[in-house]
């Protein structure tokens, strides 16, 4: 795998693979994150190096199959890394309640924090096969917002950034919950780095967020309502 300037690499867990349990054993954690998310980074390197050595060679390879491809194994490897670091360990601060910008925002949109947990939960309850159930903020409302990502890449939308990601693929849950996904999903309320999704709102409602309005707002304030 190639780790040089340029390509993905794997990160090391902000946590031991046993300190996230009862809510994801050891084992299944070390085979998700060695085997699984290993995967898709070695695989977008993989397909990085392929784009990059037919330039030299001026060679052009089946395009449409190796950027789907690229997609899908980025997307994993950039979901996977958010995933990890918005849980802890509830001797680390993990689960509870959120607070700061990210409590603000919940209440504001949702109108409880737990109406928000149970719409977020249904969203991951409702994903079909293989996909994420994930907490966004639109850049453009200034509202979060809840979405189902397929796969990796597919039924996401460019520039809206996440705050919060809950992968529900079956290798995610299986050997630990069975077909029992529903509990995985609640289980995962123990779990979550409040203090991780707050970083994330508080940085995507920073400078950046000010640009983007200014750019939004002169190019289609006649068209959006101010909040
Ligand atoms: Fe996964």
């Amino acid at each position: 795998m190639s780790e040089s300037k340029g390509f993905y690499s794997l990160p090391a867990l902000p946590y031991g693979y046993g300190d996230l349990a009862p809510f994801i054993s050891e084992q299944l954690l070390r085979v998700h994150h060695d085997g699984h998310h290993q995967k898709y980074v070695n695989q977008a390197n993989a397909l990085l190096e392929k784009l990059d050595k037919a330039r030299v060679d001026g060679t052009m390879g089946p395009m449409k199959c190796d950027t789907q491809a690229l997609a899908f194994n980025a997307g994993g490897h950039y979901l996977h890394q958010l995933y990890w670091s918005n849980m802890a360990p509830a001797s680390s601060g993990g689960g509870g309640k959120p607070g700061g910008t990210i409590a603000d925002l919940l209440e504001q949109e949702f109108g409880s924090f737990e109406r928000f947990k149970q719409e977020f939960t249904e969203v991951a309850n409702s994903v079909e096969s293989s996909g994420w159930a994930v907490l966004v903020m639109c850049m453009q409302t200034d509202r979060p917002m809840l979405m189902q990502v397929k796969d990796h890449h597919l039924y996401s939308i460019p520039g809206f950034r996440v705050l919060m990601v809950l992968d529900v693929w079956e290798h995610a849950y299986y050997l630990d919950y069975r077909n029992e996904k529903a509990k995985y999903n609640k289980a995962f309320w123990d779990v979550v780095n409040w203090d991780e999704v707050d970083r994330r709102a508080e940085k995507i409602l920073g400078t950046e967020k000010v640009e983007s309005r200014k750019a939004v707002n002169s190019a289609t304030a006649h068209v959006i309502p101010k909040r």
